[in-house]
């Protein structure tokens, strides 16, 4: 497996983040100052000019870089290197002042005022006009500059604007989409229900919310057409760029499972992945351990979007954030196990919102590396600092990369889609928790999945979990009978294959598009369970008795025409004796199928005979070990991490610990929060 390196250019992993001098300009000695820490943090990126566009241009046309380009030069002569992001994250006052379309309209068509941030309008083309010139400018100024690794585009791209601008391009977004065919795009949104037939494109507004917002196919295209909106406009910036001399490559700062935006499509468009990582830790409703697994979930679906390079952590806070219900610290330790959690799930840095605190305005209290005490002796300059030396003892794992034999199906229009269909509970659909959990059985395996989607190139995997897949996308009936066929172990679950791309009901039984044959089942009825509903199903043994009981939550299928093998049914009401989880052999492959929700430890014999049939060793860790696994072609780094703020030990681990340079002959002992990266020959 050859390594991948970002930036050939850098040793090692890059450690940084977001820098903002601009905002210190008249004090020299706080910018000299801040070099000197940085230096000592082991610190060797920022990123600059996220929000700098009031000071690149103070008034309209008059363009000035001087600063930046001097402090750039600065920074690289001290061995610093520079991330440089197109300022249009916030828009100054002359700009709104003179060219109002770029100020973004609300649900209700209302245009919004001048100020806060990522809010313009991407389809403006006055603003894209202004965009264009201060990204040429940047562009011309700053490519090929030594010190330069990359292009950070915009920053969290996000939300949703309702402007006349936008509704044209919504229309002819949608014309296009069904070939200029209003008929089309009826039979589609299934219009003659309620009469909500169109007669021409130019009729059909966005999901205002004071206007039609009942017809689910359009509420699904206005998302598919608002995540093409703002990847036209990331494009625009990164053509813009590159037009212009840029040759590095580009990102944009991505959010958490963000649901505005179907990030597999636009992280096409982009060299790397990056991903803004901001834990609650130490809430009052989980523990570390619960909540550490949740971020590594997100690392996940980052790494899978491009699973043969690493990604980026592009932010995290040093301390704490200013802007949750509760803004706690983090605990000695965390900040070492947090960052060391995002290298082990394939990120090649650690990057932070922010370097030094800015001395006014709403983030003042935000975390950052040099606080307002200016020292460098807070206990978070020195975790900082600490993992700084740590980051380049375990340098040789840059460029390393995993590979999983496991990955969970995660699509954005599914989500969509579930959450939008009038049907189940609103209260307990919980669609992303559901795959989740599936994860974090795996991980109490210590086998790490990836998240793809169902476009996604499905070669590298073994075993595939696609819960609650309701929409399928075209072709996904045979893309996964393939997959079964060919050996693949596939694992879903109720509400399955229920509707196609366009919302319709899939007609002569679910799950729909043949998947009915390779599950050997079709589901009748989907009941909703009250939270209090006491339901069970009998796992069988393998002479079909029953072996043991388990509690049915939240929804349970009625199935009929199985020919699979029934591995459980079901003990209440009308569906006793009814199958509830089967097995199909399909080909060289097999089907499993779970017809009602369950907790995912109560089924584990499900994935530990998936994993068994497609030859994965595993086993079982303590609980509150967290394992990831990179590769070399030389070697294999496995990352454990106690989450927890107890001693635990690991049995049978043998290995040198980059870590602390110790050999370890069967236990491996962490203490709070500690995290080892044990080195083998792969
Ligand atoms: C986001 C933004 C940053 C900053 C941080 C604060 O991730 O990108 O500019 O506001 O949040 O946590
Ligand atoms: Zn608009």
């Amino acid at each position: 497996m050859d390594k991948k390196f970002l930036f050939p250019q850098v040793k090692g992993l890059l450690h940084g983040g977001d820098y903002n001098p601009e905002q210190w300009l008249d004090r020299p000695d706080i910018l000299e100052k801040d070099i000197e820490y940085m230096k000592e943090a082991g610190i060797n990126s920022v990123t600059m000019g996220v929000f700098s566009w009031s000071v690149h241009e103070p008034t309209e046309g008059n363009i000035n870089f001087d600063w930046l380009s001097e402090i750039m030069d600065r920074l690289y002569e001290n061995g610093i290197y520079t991330i440089l992001a197109t300022p249009t994250g916030a828009r100054p006052a002359w700009l709104d002042e003179k060219y109002p379309s770029a100020m973004r309209c609300n649900e209700m068509g209302v245009r919004n005022r001048h100020g806060v941030r990522h809010n313009h309008c991407m389809q403006s083309p006055e603003f894209r006009e202004k965009v264009r010139i201060i990204d040429s400018a940047l562009a011309k100024k700053f490519s090929g500059h030594p010190g330069l690794l990359m292009w950070h585009i915009s920053n969290e791209l996000g939300g949703f604007c309702y402007c006349d601008t936008c509704r044209k391009k919504f229309q002819e977004w949608l014309a296009e989409k069904y070939d200029h065919d209003i008929e089309k795009l009826n039979k589609a949104w299934w219009t003659t229900f309620w009469s909500h037939r169109f007669n021409s494109f130019d009729q059909i507004d966005p999901p205002y919310a004071n206007g039609e917002n009942c017809v689910l196919g359009l509420n699904l295209d206005w998302k598919r057409f608002t995540t093409w909106s703002a990847t036209d406009f990331m494009k625009f910036e990164i053509d813009t760029l590159k037009s212009n001399g840029a040759t590095e490559p580009t990102t944009t700062n991505f959010m958490e499972m963000f649901y505005d935006y179907d990030y597999h499509y636009m992280s096409q468009f982009i060299d790397v992945i990056s991903w803004d990582n901001y834990p609650e830790m130490h809430n009052n409703w989980q523990t570390d351990a619960d909540h550490l697994l949740e971020r590594s979930f997100n690392h996940a679906l980052f790494r899978s979007m491009k699973p043969h390079q690493p990604f980026m952590m592009m932010e995290s806070a040093p301390g704490l954030v200013n802007w949750r219900p509760f803004n706690k610290y983090r605990r000695p330790g965390m900040h070492e196990l947090i960052s060391m959690q995002a290298i082990a799930g394939g990120s090649d840095t650690v990057q932070y919102f922010q370097i030094r605190k800015s001395r006014g305005s709403s983030e003042q209290w935000h975390g950052a590396v040099i606080d307002h005490i200016g020292t460098d002796d807070t206990r978070v300059f020195k975790e900082v600092a600490k993992l700084g030396a740590d980051l380049n003892k375990i340098s040789e794992i840059t460029g390393s990369i995993s590979d999983n034999k496991v990955a969970i199906l995660y699509d954005w229009d599914n989500r969509w889609a579930i959450d939008d269909a009038w049907a189940l509970s609103n209260e307990t659909k919980n669609f992303d928790k559901t795959c989740m959990n599936i994860y974090n059985e795996f991980m109490s395996m210590g086998i790490e999945p990836d998240i793809i989607s169902s476009d996604s190139d499905w070669s590298n995997y073994k075993i595939i979990c696609a819960p609650m897949l309701y929409v399928l996308h075209d072709g996904i009936g045979s893309k996964i009978a393939d997959f079964v066929s060919a050996g693949g172990q596939f694992m879903s679950t109720y509400f399955t294959g229920y509707v196609n791309k366009d919302l319709l009901a899939n007609l002569g039984g679910f799950p729909g598009d043949g998947l009915d044959k390779v599950f050997g089942l079709r589901s009748e009825e989907i009941d909703t369970l009250y939270p209090e509903d006491k339901v069970s199903i009998s796992i069988l043994n393998k002479t079909g008795k029953s072996a043991y009981h388990v509690n049915v939550n939240d929804y349970q299928e009625m199935l009929r025409d199985v020919t699979a093998d029934v591995l459980a049914k079901y003990d209440n009401d009308y569906m006793t004796g009814k199958p509830a989880i089967t097995c199909n052999s399909y080909g060289d492959g097999k089907a499993y199928y779970v017809a009602c929700r369950t907790n995912q430890a109560d089924i584990e014999f499900i994935y530990r005979e998936m994993l068994d049939n497609a030859g994965i060793v595993y086993t079982k860790l303590p609980i509150g070990i967290e394992k990831h696994t990179r590769y070399s072609d030389e070697y294999r780094y496995d990352f454990y991490l106690n989450c927890t703020s107890d001693a635990i030990a690991v049995s049978n681990i043998t290995g040198l610990n980059l870590l602390n340079n110790l050999e370890t002959e069967d236990k491996l002992k962490l203490n709070s929060y500690e995290v080892a990266v044990i080195k083998n020959p792969r």
